[in-house]
């Protein structure tokens, strides 16, 4: 198992790995390998500031089929990783419900798993140990090793199971953050702006894997990015947010197969129109 100083050390996007209590009725333990609907229904939400109240979202309404992609645009600052909380189940909503395959989301579940633009690897860990750990402090390890195995040949890092985090391009680094969420086998994978600290052409090859997971695992997806072609590159459905308190102001159906041309003239059309509702296609 998971050591206690080690898991005091847990992040909150970790939280997920950690086992709730246990509970044969949740999803958590559900072993379907299609992805979750996810259902958010009027979810408004307001940090407590000082003596004040901010508001962050405003009746946001948001459906993610099973085995959907999609993405959320919007401006910095507007809510989206708030959402992406309230979506994972890392904090509640103040207002409206969000529910998974109709089941309200209340706490953190192994079933969502969440990817943030910093992977958070344990510097003392090698690869494979950052891997694995889902499945140790859930004590599936010793019977699931081959788990950690395939999720590291799907992210193209088997030969580097024994490096160290220290020893990793920050491409590979994100790609064992990845792993580690892919070996729990999501049932929604939330991602908050996951490749947004790599260089262009890591991201974009990063990108054709994702697509290439994604397809092959079956999960739905919620990604958060500010790159708008990513965006159109990757999901099914772009919604466009406002500024804070952050509304749906646009929703886009990009009813391209995959895998995309970045060039595809419906991309460019698509893009000129997201960044109309952003506010951006001025200079366009
Ligand atoms: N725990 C918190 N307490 C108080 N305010 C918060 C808290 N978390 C976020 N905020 C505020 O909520 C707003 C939305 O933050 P959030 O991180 O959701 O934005 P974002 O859309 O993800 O921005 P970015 O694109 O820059 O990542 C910001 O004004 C932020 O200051
Ligand atoms: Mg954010």
């Amino acid at each position: 198992m998971v050591g206690l100083a080690e898991l005091d050390r847990l992040g909150s996007d970790l939280a997920a790995l950690v086992p709730p209590v246990p509970d044969t009725g949740t999803v958590a333990h559900a072993q379907a390998r299609s992805g979750a609907r996810i259902e958010v229904a009027g979810v408004s939400h307001w940090f407590r500031v000082g003596s004040g109240a901010l508001q962050v979202l405003d009746q946001v309404d948001l459906t993610v089929a099973p085995g959907e992609f999609v993405a959320l645009l919007g401006p910095s600052g507007c809510g989206k990783s708030t959402l992406l909380r309230l979506v994972a189940g890392l904090e509640p909503a103040s207002a409206g419900t969000i529910a998974q395959d109709g089941q309200p989301i209340t706490r953190p579940d192994p079933s969502r798993i969440v990817v943030f633009q910093d992977p958070t690897l344990f510097p003392w860990r090698t690869v494979f140990d950052n891997v694995a750990l889902g499945l140790q402090a859930r004590g599936l390890l010793p019977a699931q090793r081959s788990r950690v195995d395939d999720a590291l040949r799907l992210v193209g890092l088997t030969e580097f199971a024994k490096s160290f985090p220290h020893q990793l391009s920050g491409g590979m680094a994100q790609r064992v953050a990845l792993a580690r969420a892919l070996v729990n086998d999501p049932q929604l994978l939330v991602l908050d702006e996951p490749l947004g600290k790599l260089d262009s052409l890591t991201r974009i090859a990063m990108q054709s894997e994702l697509v290439k997971l994604w397809q092959r695992a079956g999960f739905s997806a919620l990604l958060v990015t500010h790159d708008v072609e990513e965006a159109l590159f990757l999901a099914n459905r772009v919604m466009v947010l406002s500024d804070r308190p952050a509304r749906i102001v646009a929703e886009l159906k990009v009813e391209l197969p995959y895998p995309r041309h970045r060039g595809d003239p419906q991309l460019a059309a698509l893009r000129h129109e997201a960044l109309r509702h952003l506010g951006l296609d001025a200079t366009w």
